[in-house]
C-alpha cells in the first residue's frame, strides 16, 4: 500500500530541490559576479538565502499562474473573433501588444487588489482611516467609462491610443508595487500566440472550463483542446 505524503511536505521538498538545483547556483555566481537582475539587488541589500529563496519563488508564482491563465483567456477571445484573429496575425509587434492589452483589460487575472490605508485619507464619497484595509476592484475600475471612454464591455483595440492610457489598465495594478513582470507577461503571451494562430487549420476544438479562484479572486480556465492539420 502506498504511503500518503502530506501536501505541504511535497511542497517543502520542491522548494528545497528548487533552492539547490536553481536558486543557490544563481546565488553564488552573482555573489562573484553582480548583474543587472533582481538576486544581484537583494544581495546587495543583504537578503539572507532563505528570503531570496522567498522572493524568486513570488516571481514564479506571480508570473506563471497569472501568464497561464491569460494566455488561455487571450487564446479563447481570438479563435472566437475571425476578425480580431485576422488581424492579430497579420498586426506587428506593436499591434498585437494593443490587441492582448485591451484583451487583459476586460479580464484581468487579478480582480481585486488590497491595500492597507498608512494614513487617513478622504476618497471622494468614501473615507478612510489609517490601518484600515481597502479592496481595489481591478475589474470594475477597468470598464468604467470615465477613464476608458465609452462602450466599455466592447473590446475595441484601438480604445487605450484614443483615450491616451495605458491599454491594460489597471491589470497589471499601479504605484509602488505594479507588476514588474508586465512586459515579460505581454511578450511570453504574444510570442506564444502568434506561433500557435499561424498552424495549419488551427482550431478551438473544446472552449475551456471556467472557474473561479477565490484566494487569488481570479478566473482559472481548464480543459480547451487545440487541434491543428499536419503540416
Ligand atoms: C498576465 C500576467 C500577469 C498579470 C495579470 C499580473 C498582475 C499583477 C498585479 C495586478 C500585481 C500587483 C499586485 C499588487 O499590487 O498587490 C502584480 C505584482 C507582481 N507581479 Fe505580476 N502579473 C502578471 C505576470 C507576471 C510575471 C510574468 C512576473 C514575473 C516575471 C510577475 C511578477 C510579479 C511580482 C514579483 C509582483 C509583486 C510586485 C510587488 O509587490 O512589488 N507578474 N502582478
Amino acid at each position: 500500500m502506498a504511503a500518503r505524503v502530506p501536501g505541504p511536505a511535497v511542497t517543502a521538498v520542491h522548494a528545497m530541490r528548487f533552492f539547490s538545483r536553481d536558486v543557490r547556483p544563481a546565488i553564488r555566481s552573482r555573489r562573484e559576479q553582480p548583474r543587472e537582475d533582481v538576486i544581484s539587488h537583494l544581495l546587495e541589500e543583504g537578503y539572507p538565502d532563505k528570503a531570496i529563496l522567498i522572493e524568486c519563488m513570488t516571481y514564479a508564482v506571480a508570473g506563471m499562474v497569472t501568464t497561464r491563465e491569460f494566455i488561455v483567456m487571450a487564446a479563447w477571445h481570438l479563435f472566437d473573433d475571425d476578425a480580431l484573429r485576422a488581424r492579430f496575425t497579420a498586426g506587428d509587434e506593436a499591434d498585437q501588444i494593443v490587441i492582448l492589452e485591451e484583451i487583459l483589460r476586460l479580464e484581468p487575472v487579478a480582480a481585486m487588489l488590497h491595500r492597507r490605508a498608512t494614513e487617513d485619507a478622504d476618497l471622494g464619497p468614501d473615507s478612510v482611516r489609517a490601518g484600515e484595509l481597502l479592496a481595489v476592484n481591478i475589474r470594475a475600475a477597468n470598464v468604467d467609462p470615465e477613464t476608458v471612454g465609452a462602450c466599455p464591455h466592447a473590446l475595441d483595440p484601438d480604445r487605450a491610443s484614443r483615450q491616451k492610457g495605458v491599454g491594460s489598465y489597471m491589470s497589471f495594478g499601479d504605484g509602488s508595487h505594479r507588476c514588474p513582470g508586465a512586459q515579460v507577461a505581454i511578450a511570453e503571451t504574444r510570442v506564444f500566440l502568434d506561433a500557435l494562430l499561424r498552424l495549419p487549420d488551427v482550431r478551438l476544438e473544446r472552449a475551456p472550463d471556467m472557474t473561479w479562484c477565490d484566494g487569488l479572486m481570479s478566473y482559472e480556465l481548464r480543459g480547451a483542446v487545440v487541434t491543428c492539420a499536419r503540416a
